[in-house]
């Protein structure tokens, strides 16, 4: 009889890191020259179940999946959080391998911007709303790095978040504009029971501002239901959701929060012939900064 070999579970083992860009360029086209499909998904890491259910998308769709891990520089403000954004990659990285996945890019910075570099990528006019008007050079930056991921994978699909609805737009126009052969998925946003979106900046909160920050769903759902219900018109709507958040005494102040075209991210006066809309907001508690939205079906 021969021996029974009992192999250890491979799924474990099979996961790969990669730091260096060209050597994760290299490995894609070899996946791609056998014919299988990449599902990519790109993060800054301090992954939650919102960026887990991008995996699990992206696992479901395509033979391989990559996930890249990186705090991307360019895409904060001077007055930002980059030194301080929460970096935890042993545990990111543990998550990754459970749910299987078969590449985790993680590179180094003096990798993705060498000495001279010097392109960048402006999406335009839709950079230039919403979050563009209080983080000026965050979409440059997100579609600069977003870019240069692309082009180093080439995934079949890559998957994003509608919590960051901006950030979809930007990159479909983007991935439009330079005919870049990915497919833009786009994913629902994953909550707490409670309602609140989930982000890695969510670690930032004390208890008090944690509890505080469900207001904002609350206030979009009401926004939401009245869209639907019909009769109060859109600037009532628009006016309610403010001050509703504004009741909430340890949000320290409001960026924007309206009902947008979810094409244009122009304010909208009315409806009109819209099939959709969008409801956004971005408000500060004390040093954290936290958006959220919500698109409504009007028909
Ligand atoms: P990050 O904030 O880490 O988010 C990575 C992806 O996870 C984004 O597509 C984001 O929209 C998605 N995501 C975050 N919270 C989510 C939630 N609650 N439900 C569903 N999806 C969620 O977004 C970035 O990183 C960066 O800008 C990046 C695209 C990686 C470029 O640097």
């Amino acid at each position: 009889m021969p021996a029974v070999i009992e192999y250890p579970d491979k799924g474990e083992d099979t996961m790969e890191l990669i730091r260096i860009p060209r050597i994760m360029q290299d490995t894609c086209r070899k996946h791609l020259q056998k014919g299988r499909s990449i599902g990519f998904v790109p993060t800054m890491g301090a992954l939650h179940d919102g960026h887990l259910s991008l995996i699990r998308r992206a696992k479901s769709e395509n033979d391989i999946v990559v996930a890249s891990i990186f705090v991307n520089p360019l895409q904060f403000g001077p007055s930002e959080d980059f030194a301080s954004y929460p970096r935890v990659i042993d545990e990111d990285t543990i998550k990754l391998r459970e749910l299987g996945i078969d590449v985790i890019f993680i590179p180094d910075n003096s990798l993705m911007y060498p000495p001279g570099f010097s392109t960048y990528i402006d999406a335009g006019p839709v950079s230039e709303k919403l979050c563009g008007q209080f983080r000026p050079g965050h979409f440059r930056g997100v579609a600069t790095v977003v870019a240069k991921l692309l082009n180093l994978i080439s995934p079949t699909r890559a998957y994003f978040g509608r919590k960051d609805f901006q950030q979809t737009v930007v990159i479909r126009r983007m991935t439009r504009d330079l005919d870049i052969n990915t497919e833009i998925v786009v994913c629902p946003t994953i909550r707490e029971e409670d309602g609140l979106a989930m982000s890695s900046r969510n670690r930032y909160l004390s208890a008090g501002e944690r509890a505080a920050a469900t207001v904002l769903f609350r206030a979009m759902s009401t926004v939401s239901d009245g869209l639907q219900a019909g009769g109060t018109s859109i600037s009532e709507l628009k006016k309610n959701l403010i001050s509703e958040i504004s009741k909430e005494g340890l949000i320290t102040s409001i960026d924007y929060a309206s009902i947008y075209n979810p094409e244009t991210l122009e304010e909208i006066k009315e409806s009109g012939q819209l099939k959709e809309v969008l409801v956004a907001v971005a408000v500060r508690m004390g040093k954290t900064r936290l958006i959220d939205n919500l698109i409504v079906n009007l028909t």
